[in-house]
């Protein structure tokens, strides 16, 4: 017997990285330098104290690279396959994430929404490059040699990435599912209100109820390393 198509969308945020041991961003450990994170990821702030706002991003990114992807980073890829191979229908991974573990944990074609950290964006040529080192020394721009690097990241003020597949498939989705995110920055945070509205039922696994908690059909409450694979195995067993 054929299965009716389960078209999803899946949002994650910083909680889905926690358990590899990447701080949150509005956790106890979430501030920098006695800053809040609003202040220093600021176009305003690279122009005034370029200096703060690359040792942030530097420190991050070496951080990355000692971190490993955790068992809801797999439990997604897992997901994500079986979609694929199995044709089970349309399938989106958004991530307000800046770091690789949904890649190093096996998923592919992930929308980074706010950037990606081990890339470099030129302000001056507006080329991208794959970066894993620091930035705070004012290396040149491997395509026009200017020392205009910046994160390639999404700074608050500034578009998210590829917001246009993102709403079309919030438009057509089944299912949206929002893991490990506080809902305190938008647009993301009004994703689950636009599936919704076209349709989707929607669900959030959390450790704790996000800002918009009410607007989900469904919440979980738990660490994602327990509550993301308990999840994909019942949705596996079911659809
Ligand atoms: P936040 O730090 O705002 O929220 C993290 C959420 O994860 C909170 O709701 C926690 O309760 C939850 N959490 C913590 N540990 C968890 C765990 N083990 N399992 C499940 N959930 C857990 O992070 P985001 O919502 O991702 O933007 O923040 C959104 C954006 O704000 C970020 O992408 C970043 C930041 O400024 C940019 O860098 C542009």
């Amino acid at each position: 017997m054929s299965r009716d198509p389960l078209n999803i969308v899946i949002l994650t945020g910083a909680g889905v990285s926690a358990e590899s041991g990447l701080a949150t961003f509005r956790g106890p450990d979430g501030l920098w330098e006695g800053c809040r994170v609003e202040d220093v990821c600021t176009p305003e702030a690279l122009e005034r104290d370029p200096e703060m706002v690359h040792r942030f991003y530097d420190a991050r990114r070496a951080a990355l690279l000692t971190v490993e992807p955790n068992a809801a980073h797999h439990a997604l890829a897992r997901l994500q396959r079986a979609w694929r191979d199995e044709g089970r229908g349309e399938w989106l991974l958004v991530t307000q994430n800046v770091d690789d573990l949904h890649e190093r944990g096996g998923a592919v074609d992930v929308l980074h929404m706010h950037g990606e950290l081990l890339s470099a964006l030129c302000a001056a040529c507006g080329d991208r490059h794959r970066w894993s080192g620091p930035m705070g020394d004012d290396p040149p721009c491997p395509s026009c040699a200017s020392r205009r690097l910046r994160p390639d990241i999404v700074f608050f003020g500034e578009m998210p990435y590829h917001m246009d597949r993102i709403q079309m498939a919030l438009q057509h989705c089944d299912l949206f599912v929002s893991i490990g995110t506080s809902g305190a920055v938008y647009p993301a945070a009004g994703f689950v209100q636009t599936a919704r509205h076209y349709g989707a039922q929607t669900l959030e696994l959390n450790l704790d109820p996000s800002a918009g908690s009410i607007w989900f059909h469904a919440s979980r409450m738990g660490p994602a390393g327990r509550l993301v694979p308990l999840w994909v195995d019942e949705l596996l067993a079911v659809a």
